[in-house]
């Protein structure tokens, strides 16, 4: 059912300069992989068919990496480096699957959404922060499995002190799993929060939300807040948190980009033993 997913990665990725003065930050590698590769992996793993960017200047470096590299390709063919030539080509979509927009200014993520509605029809659709790494079971694909309408977020509780960095959520009926939203606020002011249950960078969202977004004004620091428009939804159609099983790492900050190169380096055969021991006799 939902068979597109936007990707806005059209964020200066300040917090990693110098890294990202020439190289987009969602290009950044946890291990050996770029963290939009992880993303557009798990948006596969649920199905997802249809791939659109929401790109700004100096992001080619995404663009590339979804299509073909040919003198990569014919050097590791001649050489006959079959695993490394599989690498290169894994990523290469359905010609025409893959669509890019630009931002053209760092507006705020309901605005980068936004950027991408004429390519969305009378649909749902994923959207897919890469700065939120997952580890373990795919989050988007646990949405879509459990989606039945309106729309959904994936949802994780933070430390009290950190819920100024997210949207968070009043929640409602919880089982456990699903929770029924009946508020959402973006980055609340210390002591203000209404839970501690925060929104992770994963969406499902309905056609009307474009809508909102569209007549919306500038939120929180200026920008135009996804969050907004989602809370401005609420009473007219259902919206749903679900609580993923895999483990979220903030690729957006260092000490979570750091944690998600140790975590997933502990899950590769090629490296856990080593790292494991390194570890230890260094702590
Ligand atoms: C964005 C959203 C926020 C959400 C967060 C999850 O914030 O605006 O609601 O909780 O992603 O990572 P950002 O981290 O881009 O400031």
């Amino acid at each position: 059912m939902v068979k597109k997913a936007i990707f806005p990665v059209g964020g200066l990725g300040t917090r990693f300069l110098p890294a990202t003065k020439a190289l987009p930050k969602e290009m950044l590698p946890v291990v050996d992989k770029p963290l939009i590769q992880y993303a557009v992996e798990e948006a596969i793993h649920a199905g997802i068919e249809e791939f659109i960017f929401v790109t700004g200047r100096n992001k080619t470096a995404i663009e590339d990496h979804f299509d073909h590299s040919f003198e990569l390709e014919s050097v590791l063919f001649e050489k006959g480096k079959d695993d490394a030539l599989q690498l290169v080509k894994d990523m290469m979509r359905v010609p025409g699957s893959v669509a890019y927009v630009r931002q053209q200014e760092p507006a705020g993520l309901g605005h980068a959404v936004w950027c991408a509605r004429h390519l969305i029809g009378d649909e749902p659709v994923a959207v897919l922060l890469a700065d939120d790494l997952v580890l373990g079971a795919p989050a988007i694909k646990e949405m879509v499995d459990a989606y039945q309408g309106g729309n959904m977020v994936a949802v994780m509780e933070v430390p009290e002190q950190e819920t100024s960095a997210y949207g968070i959520v009043t929640p409602g009926a919880d089982n456990g799993h699903e929770v029924t939203i009946n508020g959402l606020v973006e980055k609340p002011k210390a002591g203000t929060a209404p839970s501690n249950l925060a929104v992770i960078g994963r969406y499902i969202i309905e056609p009307a939300v474009f809508e909102t977004l569209g007549k919306q004004k500038a939120g929180v620091g200026g920008e135009v807040q996804l969050t907004d428009a989602l809370a401005a939804q609420i009473g007219t159609s259902p919206f749903t948190g679900l609580r993923f099983t895999g483990k979220r790492f903030d690729c957006g900050s260092k000490i979570g980009f750091q944690k998600a190169n140790i975590a997933f380096s502990l899950e590769r055969d090629d490296m856990a033993d080593e790292l494991r021991h390194w570890l230890k006799t260094h702590l």
